[in-house]
């Protein structure tokens, strides 16, 4: 199995599920709620990790309580926190998340008081360990910096870019990886209204690829020779829970490409290991009655 590190955030999530999604200035009970750890890059390792990978995490961590949840979480999936930076003041950030139990929407508040993880921290990681690098597509400044470290110094580590919102200059990133992971809030930010068209726009170079993800119609790949490919979503089985649904699809990606799969196959099975995720609550035992075959 691989040894993956991943470049992002950690988050405690605080989860509200409710029956129907209120209305502004209202009232509402919630049925249920859970407090666990969050954030697209310890989301993406908690399932690379139960899928047998060695996962580490580089990101900021507060020395404040709500972390020990956060570390505590992680330690429990086995994610690695060595390369983590440890400061003393700030918030963790915190995701407050309602949970519409009609549509499984989820509708985030987040609040941070959290500086990012730099380069400077990046460069003292020994990076010759990793298989693959997974960076989250934020702080664009100091991650073009890592990216460009780490072609010029790893050049055969391969790596992947989350590209879910949109940030001023995160286009300047887009030649650097290997894969380009693009969800639909991004597309939709650039008033593309489709995957296919918001991929097909996309100035790749020779060496990268991109998918991009959009919900209940399931994920679409452009390839080196700039094919397009479409996989549906399972949609059979009953849609429970959406968080973390990218976050997945990205790990199912990592995976199947590290087990040498092509590119379509890659799409074929992080589609539907995405798709699997909605029909349970959360990441925990996501490799339970998992039947997908690579
Ligand atoms: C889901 C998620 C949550 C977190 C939020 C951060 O993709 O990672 O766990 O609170 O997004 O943007």
């Amino acid at each position: 199995m691989a040894t993956i590190l991943a470049v992002g955030i950690a988050t405690l999530d605080i989860i509200n599920t409710v029956e129907r999604y209120p209305s502004e200035d209202s009232e509402i009970r919630a049925i249920s709620q859970r407090k666990t750890r969050g954030g697209n890059a310890t989301n993406t390792l908690t399932v690379l990790s139960q899928l047998g990978h060695n996962s580490h995490w580089a990101g900021t961590l507060i020395d404040e309580t709500d972390s020990q949840t956060i570390v505590q979480n992680l330690a429990q999936h086995n994610i690695d926190t060595s390369a983590c930076k440890t400061l003393a003041s700030g918030k963790m950030p915190t995701s407050y998340i309602t949970h519409n139990q009609r549509t499984a929407s989820r509708t985030i508040v987040h609040y941070r008081d959290c500086p990012e993880y730099d380069f400077a921290s990046f460069k003292q990681i020994d990076l010759s360990r990793y298989d693959w690098i997974h960076f989250e597509g934020r702080n664009i400044a100091q991650t073009n910096k890592m990216l460009r470290y780490l072609k010029q110094t790893y050049p055969n580590i391969s790596c992947s870019l989350e590209v879910e919102k949109y940030r001023p200059d995160i286009e300047s990133l887009f030649s650097l990886p290997d894969w380009l992971f693009f969800s639909k809030d991004y597309a939709i930010s650039q008033d593309q209204n489709d995957a296919a068209t918001c991929l097909k726009q996309l100035t790749l170079t020779a060496n990268t690829q991109a998918t991009c993800t959009w919900g209940e119609q399931g994920a679409w790949l452009i390839d080196k020779n700039q094919a397009l490919h479409h996989q549906a979503a399972n949609n059979d089985s009953a849609i429970i829970d959406t968080l973390g649904a990218g976050d997945t699809f990205n790990a199912g990606f990592i995976h199947s490409q590290l087990q040498a799969a092509n590119a379509q196959d890659s799409l074929r099975y992080a589609t539907r290991l995405a798709s699997h995720k909605c029909t349970q609550a959360g990441l925990d035992a996501i490799n339970h009655n998992l039947t997908i075959q690579l």
